[in-house]
């Protein structure tokens, strides 16, 4: 199965992409492609610059990468409770060009943040809404308290319930 893999923050040091990161290397029975969000970036969304210029090309191979695999393994970054702006600043220009964004593949959701909310706030925002967006999702994994539970010098995660947690929800694909 080829699967997408993304954290949907523009961070260099994201929390979320390391830890997209290392839950692919634990999808080792399938081909796992990793996505920058920062090689879609596009000029904040107005209609105004829609009407101008239309939508940009970026917006287009972004789903063009979401039609090409089998399923998809995003973890959120939150804001205020929300997606990044980067993330939906991609995700705004994408749905003018198709609303499905997620066109019907299988997506395991992930988020993290430091704190103890892990942004479950995002997750579940991301999660209720995907149906909207022709998302299917298969499994979803919030991890609290990044820092003490992923070990960044091994890129690993260290808490071996969280571990065990995410293994389930990566063989959600599997199942699907
Ligand atoms: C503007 C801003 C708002 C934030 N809001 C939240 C929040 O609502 N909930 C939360 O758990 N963390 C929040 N954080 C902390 C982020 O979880 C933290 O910066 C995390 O590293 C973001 O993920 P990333 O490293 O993958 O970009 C916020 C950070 C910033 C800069």
């Amino acid at each position: 199965m080829k699967i997408l893999a993304f954290a949907a923050s523009n961070s260099r040091n994201s929390i979320n992409r390391d830890l997209v990161s290392f839950a692919a290397t634990l999808l080792d029975k399938h081909e796992v492609e990793m996505l920058n969000i920062n090689d879609y970036e596009m000029p904040i969304y107005s209609s105004d610059l829609e009407a101008a210029h239309g939508i940009p090309d970026a917006a287009s191979n972004f789903l063009k990468k979401i039609e090409k695999v089998d399923a998809l393994l995003i973890s959120y970054a939150e804001h205020n409770g929300n997606y990044t702006v980067a993330y939906k600043n991609l995700f705004d220009w994408a749905s003018r060009k198709n609303i499905e964004i997620y066109q019907g593949k299988p997506i395991i959701m992930l988020a993290s943040s430091p704190g103890a909310g892990g942004a479950k706030s995002v997750l579940a925002l991301a999660r209720d809404s995907a149906h909207f967006f022709k998302g299917n999702v298969v499994s979803s994994l919030s991890i609290p308290s990044f820092y003490d539970n992923f070990d960044s010098v091994k890129g690993e995660l260290k808490n071996a319930e969280l571990l065990a947690q995410l293994k389930t929800a990566l063989s959600a694909v599997d199942n699907d």
